[in-house]
Formats: structure tokens, C-alpha cells, sequence
């Protein structure tokens, strides 16, 4: 089943007198359970592309159909109902809330989507293998178990889609590669689809497909033998 389909993308970004095109004619199929990778030098509209097949950003021309609707027909109602119930977001910065411990910074996020059952909070910190510091506060604990915990609050919903933008950009090797692993997971256990964008070239051997982004285009576009 093909969950986003993006026909001639674009996106211009005005900025005093200046139209700067930096997404400049994109055409992709994401499928159900793909874990695609988008890689490419900064600046080259990485973030961007991410943010438009999520629909926080609006194109500039095309179209692009989520879950079978045209983006643009979703209400702003429509729209956040789709983030509670449907898509998972994880970012570079963790935004963890310093004054809540680990379960309630997941708890939060379930309180949001609507969920009561407090037995999915465990659940999806096991899932990441943070279901032993479920007291801890954001600054008793490393980035990469951080990002853990960003990475549970984005699951509590149970998402079709999660969306990552450089969720290792932060961390040290080592704690990168245990967040790859657990996208990883999330992908071939849990059947998650995943497009997540990273600088960096090996991580695209944890995904199924990758796509280089060069100057506001896809050069590349190449499945991964895991
Ligand atoms: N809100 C904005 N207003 C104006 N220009 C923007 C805006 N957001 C991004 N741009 C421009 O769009 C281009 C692509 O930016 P984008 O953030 O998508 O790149 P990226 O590939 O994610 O880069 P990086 O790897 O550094 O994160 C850049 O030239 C950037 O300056
Ligand atoms: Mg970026």
C-alpha cells in the first residue's frame, strides 16, 4: 500500500525580494514498512522535503497524497488528529520536558493522542529499552537515552509514519548507532514505516531504500540489501 505519493514537488521560499526554489520538482512513492533514508549535503532541502510529505509545511506546487487524501484537503482538525493518531515526528533536539521524569514525558504525549491506558507507556519504553528509568529527570540521564525517550513519546500513538530529521545528530557515535538499531527494529519487528533524514552515509544501511538529495532534486534513489 503506498502511504505518501508526491507528484512535482516544490517548495519556494520568499524571503525579502529573493524566491529561493529549494524543492525543485519531486516525484516519490513511499510504501507501507519502507525505512527510507534521505541523505545529502546541508542546505540541499533535506528538512524541507521531510516537512512537506508530513505536512508541516505547505508546497509551493504538485501535490502530494497522504494516506489516499490530498494533503491540502485535510483540515487544520484533520490535520492534528492525523499527528495524534497516525504520525510519529522525532527531531535532532530531544524537547524533552526537564521537569518530568521519563514515564511522564511519554505520558504527556499518550494524554495528547487520547490514550488512558497507562500500561502502553511501559510498553513503548520497553520497546526502546528504557523501561528501567522510567523515574529518572531529562538531566540524570545520557542524550542518547534521551532520544530514546523522544523516540518512545513519538510511538505512543501507535504511528503508521514516523518521521525523523538527523535524530542522531546529536550523539555520539556509539548512542547513534543504538537509535539506528532501534529505527531498525521499529521497522522490521514492528512494521513501522520510517523516512528519516541524516548526514551521515553509513546510516543508510539501516533503512530498505535511500534517496540523495542534491540541490532541491533526488540524484539517487536505491533500495538497501540489509
Ligand atoms: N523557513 C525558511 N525560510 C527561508 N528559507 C528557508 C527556510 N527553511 C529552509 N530554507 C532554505 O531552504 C534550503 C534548504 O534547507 P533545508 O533546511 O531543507 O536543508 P537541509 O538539507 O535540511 O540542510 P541541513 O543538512 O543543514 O539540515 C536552504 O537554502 C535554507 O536556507
Ligand atoms: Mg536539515
Amino acid at each position: 500500500m503506498i502511504l505518501i505519493e508526491a507528484r512535482k514537488l516544490t517548495k519556494e521560499y520568499v524571503v525579502g525580494n529573493f524566491k529561493n526554489q529549494v524543492i525543485k520538482g519531486i516525484d516519490l512513492e513511499v510504501k507501507e514498512k519502507e525505512f527510507i533514508s534521505i541523505v545529502g549535503p546541508s542546505g540541499s532541502g533535506k528538512t524541507t522535503l521531510l516537512y512537506l510529505l508530513s505536512g508541516l509545511e505547505k508546497y509551493t506546487t504538485g501535490e502530494i497524497l497522504l494516506f489516499n487524501k490530498e494533503i491540502n484537503l485535510y483540515n487544520d482538525k484533520e490535520m492534528s488528529l492525523l499527528r495524534q493518531k497516525n504520525i510519529g515526528f522525532v527531531f535532532q533536539f530531544f524537547n524533552l520536558i526537564p521537569n518530568l521524569n521519563v514515564f511522564e514525558n511519554v505520558e504527556i504525549s499518550a494524554v495528547i493522542a487520547g490514550i488512558k491506558d497507562k500500561s502502553r507507556i511501559e510498553e513503548v519504553l520497553k520497546m526502546v529499552g528504557m523501561e528501567d528509568s522510567v523515574h529518572l529527570y531529562p538531566n540524570q540521564i545520557s542524550g542518547g537515552m534521551q532520544q530514546r525517550v523522544a523516540i518512545a513519546r513519538a510511538l505512543v500513538n501507535n504511528p503508521d509514519i514516523i518521521f525523523a530529521d538527523e535524530p542522531i545528530g546529536n550523539l555520539d557515535y556509539n548512542n547513534g548507532i543504538a537509535i539506528m538499531e532501534i529505527f531498525k527494529k521499529l521497522n522490521t519487528e514492528y512494521n513501522k514505516t520510517i523516512i528519516l533524514v541524516t548526514h551521515n552515509e553509513d546510516m543508510k544501511k539501516y533503512g530498505t531504500r535511500y534517496l540523495r538529495l542534491i540541490d532541491g532534486k533526488i540524484t539517487e534513489d536505491e533500495k538497501v540489501i540489509r
